[in-house]
């Protein structure tokens, strides 16, 4: 087992009806907040009504600022940091997905910070210093609601970068499965890929492997294949709440701090050049970086055959023991509703350079490394093994 530093501060409440204890939860902390959503869905589903509701119950006084896109930009998160410095706030409250939590981070800790918010995803700036925020989450699939990450788009080029430090956490998550149940099935669907590919990360990786986080990661990975697609085609409370709290602690560390990320990386780029889905994305990514990388340890990928996907074990042919379990995992996403090609997907095949170029212009010069670094030629084959 390697040597790790785990903190998980963030408050959860977990079940029906949890989201009106928002006001509740945030007087404890302060009386003030900036109330951060989306493009709607929230008053769609009544949420809106809820959450405002207790706030006022509570006596907190609230600012609204809605209009988060799925793909979060950097100019929302400035108007954002505006707001609370002009009108003193020093509490965000998110409700919505992983797009909403995190530029709520993003303005969190833009608000102390004197300089121009991006220098902390260019690298320019560390930080050190945040304002609380609280979630209510709606989409199963990030864990930034539990995660010290924040992942956002400067439109200016458009890179999306990502971040993560423990000052990110949220102070709590509300999680309530019924909040999901409106989710389009492509969402849902693409909640679940994005869910896998968090344990994805963490489960390949070069360094001394832990018994124990195996099994936890296999075990999650098994609860996403038989609650998965009941989650997205059928929904109700026991699969989408299986699926809600393994999105939690599929990307908060529990499982593994160390991971490569190439296939979150190489999708980053996707999403970012054709506005596309994260989880989306990652359905392509994921089963062209297998085919990519699977040599480099194949009994890795033997044992993710047999112990995931039930595969028998080849041991005359090791290398078709590991290949049918990327296929395996391919059929899937595919029956999941989620396209692994970029020609399903409705996507040109004339970006692949640029968006290589664009993945290394990260002052590394290469993606991934915790299972094997990509550098631009590696990122072009995988493009090209998802065409
Ligand atoms: O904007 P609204 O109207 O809310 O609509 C959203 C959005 O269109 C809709 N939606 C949300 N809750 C709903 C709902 N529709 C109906 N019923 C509900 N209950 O769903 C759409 C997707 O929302 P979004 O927040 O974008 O989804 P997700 O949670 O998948 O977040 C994706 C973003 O998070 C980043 C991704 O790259 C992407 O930018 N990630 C963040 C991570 C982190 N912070 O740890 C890790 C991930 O790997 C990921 O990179
Ligand atoms: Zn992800």
């Amino acid at each position: 087992m390697y040597d790790f530093t785990f903190s998980m501060p963030t408050e959860v409440h977990f079940g029906k009806g949890k989201e009106n204890l928002v006001g509740q939860l945030i007087k404890e902390k302060t009386d003030k907040v900036l109330f951060l959503y989306g493009s709607g869905s929230i008053k769609k589903i009544g949420v809106y009504e809820k959450i405002i509701n207790s706030l006022r119950d509570s006596g907190i006084q609230f600012t609204e600022l809605g209009g988060v896109k799925s793909n979060p930009r950097l100019e929302l998160v400035n108007e954002g940091i505006e707001i609370c410095r002009k009108e003193s706030i020093n509490f965000i409250l998110a409700v919505g997905g992983g797009s909403v939590i995190d530029t709520a981070k993003t303005i969190a800790i833009g608000v102390p910070y004197e300089g121009d918010v991006w220098d902390f995803y260019s690298g320019k700036a560390k930080i050190e210093k945040t304002i609380p925020v609280g979630a209510v989450l709606t989409v199963p699939a990030t864990a930034s609601e539990t995660n010290g990450c924040a992942v956002l788009t400067n439109e200016t080029g458009m890179y999306k970068r990502g971040l993560k430090s423990d000052v990110l956490k949220p102070v709590f998550a509300i999680l309530n499965p019924e909040l999901t149940y409106s989710l389009p099935k492509y969402y849902m669907a693409a909640s679940v890929v994005d869910i896998f590919a968090h344990v994805w990360e963490r489960y390949f990786i070069k360094s001394e492997h832990s018994e124990l986080l195996d099994r936890l990661c296999e075990g999650v990975f098994k609860t996403l294949i038989t609650e998965g697609p009941s989650a997205v085609y059928e929904r109700g409370y026991k699969s989408t709440g299986e699926i809600m709290w393994a999105s939690s602690i599929a990307h908060n560390d529990i499982l593994g701090i160390m991971g490569d990320f190439g296939s979150h990386r190489t999708g980053h780029e996707i999403s970012a050049e054709y506005d596309l889905s994260h989880g989306g994305s990652l359905g392509i990514t994921m089963c062209a970086w297998a085919k990519h990388v699977y040599k480099e340890d194949i009994n890795r990928f033997c044992r993710f055959a047999v112990n995931v996907w039930d595969v028998t074990y080849d041991s005359d042919n090791p290398e078709k023991t590991a290949l049918e379990g990327i296929k395996r995992m391919e059929s899937f996403i595919h029956e999941l509703g989620i396209p692994t090609t970029f020609k399903n997907a409705n996507l040109p095949t004339d970006g692949f350079e640029k968006m290589a170029e664009r993945a290394i212009d990260n002052g590394l010069g290469y993606v991934g490394g915790g299972f094997k670094k990509l550098y631009k030629e590696d990122i072009v084959n995988i493009y090209k093994l998802a065409e």
